[in-house]
This record gives structure tokens, C-alpha cells and sequence, in this order.
């Protein structure tokens, strides 16, 4: 039989990928370990893929809002805050980046497993969105960091995920061109590449 979906366990939780979403990987777990939601914190999950970020968050969240461009991921992600009995914390929305929030929305973290693979090919699907970070590996990065500031509270951080094979100083002085203190928060070391945690808070 041609399954659809596939299943996994993170702290006791239980999670479906359905066919066409990002299956959760080390730059998943690089965030999710290094998570620190405080009590009543207002948390944007942006790329949330099968929403396990998100789902993480909302126990300690009094609000969080999740964006993917996938609408199978929009639809997975609900389906595992249903799951594990989190959704009325969560909104779901389809969309570009941050281009769905209303202006004066603003959060204390945000979080981004961002694309991040230099790629010389338009993608071709859905899935393909999940990795391609354009020619640079940047492009979504950069347009994120464009626009992320007006988004994030005075004090507020951002946790988002690049990886050596794109430019990282590139990544870190537009955070600090746009106001945040930039910092690796941590890494992962692979033969071929290292992925990195990048912190930023907002002065
Ligand atoms: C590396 S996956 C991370 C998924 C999930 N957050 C995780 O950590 O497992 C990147 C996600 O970003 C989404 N994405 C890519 N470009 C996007 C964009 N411009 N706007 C919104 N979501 C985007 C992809 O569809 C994918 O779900």
C-alpha cells in the first residue's frame, strides 16, 4: 500500500507529514532544542512545514500564528494542533512570508527554518519550496529580514536556521543593518556542511 503520510514522536507528541510537506530534519530539531518559549509569550511560526514548531510553542504560548506558502502544509500543521490538542492556540495561514500579517501585529519570537540551499533551478513543486533558497541559498532569507522588524517587540528575537553553504555574514549584518543583535546561537556539524542558529533580538 502507497502510504500518504508518514508518522513521528518528538517529546511524547505525535506527529503526520503528509506527502508533499517537509519531514522534520536536523535544522527542525536544531530550533526545536534550542526553543525557550516564556509563559504567555505571542510566538510567529513562519514556514511551518508540518507544524511541529509551532505545535512545541503553543504550550507555552498564549497566541501563535503559522504561515506556509504549501497549502498541504497549512493542512498538515492543523492536523497534528488538533492532534495534540493545541489548535485553539494557533492560527493557520497560507501565504508569503509575512506578507499575510496586518500591520501593528507584533510577536516576541519569531521562527524561521527558512530555505536555505543554493539552488540553480526554479522549483518544480511544492516540496522543492522547502529547500531552494534561490541562486544565493538567500533569497527568502533576505526578503524575510526586509520586513521581519515591524513584526517583532522591542526586546523580541528571532530563531532562524542557514546553512554554510549560503552567506551567513550576508545574513547577520542585514539583521544588524535592521536593528537586531545577531548572533550564531548554535550548529550542527555534517561532513558537507554546517547548519546554524542564528539569534537575533530586536533593540
Ligand atoms: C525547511 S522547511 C521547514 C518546515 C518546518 N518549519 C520544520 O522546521 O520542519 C521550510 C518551509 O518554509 C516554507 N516556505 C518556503 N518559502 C516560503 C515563503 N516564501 N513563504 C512561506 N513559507 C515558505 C516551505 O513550504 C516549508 O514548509
Amino acid at each position: 500500500m502507497n502510504k500518504s503520510f508518514k508518522e513521528f514522536l518528538y517529546e511524547d507528541l505525535r506527529f503526520t507529514v503528509f506527502n508533499g510537506v517537509y519531514e522534520p530534519s536536523d535544522d527542525t530539531f536544531l530550533i526545536a532544542e534550542n526553543l525557550h518559549v516564556g509563559k504567555g509569550e505571542e510566538v510567529l511560526d513562519v514556514g511551518t512545514g508540518c507544524g511541529i514548531l509551532d505545535v512545541l510553542s503553543a504550550f507555552k504560548a498564549s497566541r501563535v500564528i503559522a504561515i506556509d506558502m504549501n497549502p498541504i502544509a497549512v493542512r498538515c500543521a492543523k492536523a497534528n494542533a488538533d492532534r495534540n490538542g493545541i489548535s485553539e492556540k494557533i492560527d493557520f495561514i497560507c501565504g508569503d512570508l509575512l506578507s499575510p500579517l496586518r500591520d501593528g501585529v507584533s510577536f516576541n519570537l519569531v521562527l524561521f527554518n527558512a530555505p536555505y540551499l543554493p539552488v540553480e533551478e526554479e522549483p518544480k513543486d511544492w516540496l522543492d519550496y522547502s529547500w531552494s533558497g534561490g541562486r544565493s541559498g538567500r533569497e527568502t532569507v533576505r526578503r524575510f529580514i526586509e520586513t521581519v522588524s515591524e513584526y517583532v517587540k522591542i526586546g523580541g528575537r528571532i530563531m532562524l536556521v542557514q546553512s554554510s553553504l549560503s552567506n551567513i555574514n550576508e545574513t547577520l549584518n542585514d539583521l544588524k543593518e535592521r536593528g537586531f543583535e545577531a548572533n550564531i546561537a548554535n550548529e550542527k556539524r555534517f561532513f558537507f556542511e554546517t547548519i546554524l542558529l542564528i539569534k537575533a533580538i530586536k533593540h
